[in-house]
């Protein structure tokens, strides 16, 4: 495993677009970069990506280590067509609104072809200044494709379509990337490394991997997938908030860029299982890969829903600590990735004692 190939698929992964619901072009990326290094893959009824990589062991009742990331991102749905072409949106997922305006953003119509377009608003020299003191709502801005009602028509765009803000992939040079998406196609990134290097290596316990739809509107995908894999263990790889920037005081802090993954004790979504965390720390500790406890109670997780499934699955979360989550764009350390998926390597290796 190497940076050069974390950051080239990083890059693919994260210029492709799949809102909530819409994930296909991200499985359609996925399938041929671990075919050929599986035991057997399907596409479930709410259109995640479940794989299985049998291990050696001898056991009648082997682990079922479940690894889980999702594939959809945030973004947007065209609920009104203004006269002229103007589009009315409403968010799907959590964005800052802030961020939002004079964004660039793509939209797509048939056949999946995307249309650039801006998020617009009233030009501020035509607004009052009262209006402009006044914190700006999704409900005051429209996206603009430069289209009116005809050519929209004809490129298949109408209420119900879907789109999120567009911002290229960009490495900085220094080990730090930019990009949007990275919630959490770092954690799809993650995954795919895992099934490559777990094809070389035998490995005693049964793998299930889920790339899992409709995370951002709650844990959906995650829910049926468990419910088909019936995991013993699960761990979801994800992208959390590096609030290691101006303004945040230590203590509100959950994670910090290029320190290592970040291992959740709890969030609003779980209590992580102690197990688990004691054996991803310990064997962290054995083999030098720096790790951080991410400070609760902030955000949740796959790893939320799938604990509840069935008979209950002990899980917890690793997450890569990233700058500017559910805005335009974000901003990672390289090296967080590539700790992340030696640390997940070495729990399949040494996962934590549970029954
Ligand atoms: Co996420």
């Amino acid at each position: 495993m190497d940076l050069e190939s974390i950051k080239t698929i990083q890059g693919e992964l994260s210029e492709i677009i799949g809102v909530s619901g819409y994930e296909k072009p991200v499985v359609d990326y996925i399938i041929p970069h671990i075919e050929g290094y599986v035991d057997k893959f399907w596409i479930d009824r709410l259109g995640s990506l479940l794989v299985v990589k049998n291990g050696n062991s001898t056991s009648d009742t082997p682990e079922k280590i479940m690894l889980d990331a999702h594939i959809d991102e945030i973004g947007f749905m065209v609920s009104h067509i203004e006269k002229k072409g103007f589009l009315r949106f409403v968010p799907i997922g959590g964005w800052d609104t802030r961020t939002l305006l004079g964004q660039a953003v793509k939209v797509l119509g048939d056949n999946s072809r995307s249309h650039d377009g801006i998020i617009g608003s009233k030009p501020p020299h035509l607004t009052t200044e009262a209006e402009r003191k006044k914190p700006l709502e999704i409900k005051d801005m429209y996206i603009d494709l430069g289209m009116n009602e005809t050519e929209l028509q004809e490129a298949g765009i109408s209420i119900g379509s879907t789109g999120t803000l567009y911002d290229p992939f960009v490495d900085l040079g220094n080990g730090m990337i930019r990009g949007k998406a990275f919630d959490d196609r770092t954690g799809v990134n993650i995954l795919i490394h895992i099934i490559r290097e777990f094809s070389q290596i035998s490995h005693e316990n049964t793998l299930v991997f889920s790339f899992s739809t409709q995370e951002e509107v709650g844990g959906r995908g995650a829910a049926t997938a468990t419910a088909q894999l019936n995991p013993t263990m699960a761990i979801a790889l994800e992208n959390t908030t590096a609030g290691d920037v101006p303004g945040i005081p230590d203590a509100e802090c959950p994670a910090y860029i290029g320190k290592g993954p970040a291992i959740t004790v709890a969030d609003r979504s779980m209590l992580a299982h102690p197990m688990i965390n004691r054996r991803l720390i310990e064997n962290a500790r054995m083999e030098g890969i720096p790790f951080q406890i991410k400070k609760p109670i902030f955000g949740g997780t796959n790893a939320g829903r799938i604990h509840q499934i069935g008979e209950g699955v002990p899980a917890s979360v690793v997450s890569v600590p990233c700058r500017y989550i559910h805005s335009p764009t974000s901003l990672l350390a390289l090296s967080d990735i590539h700790h992340s998926i030696r640390m997940i390597s070495v729990f399949i290796r040494n996962p934590a004692g549970i029954k």
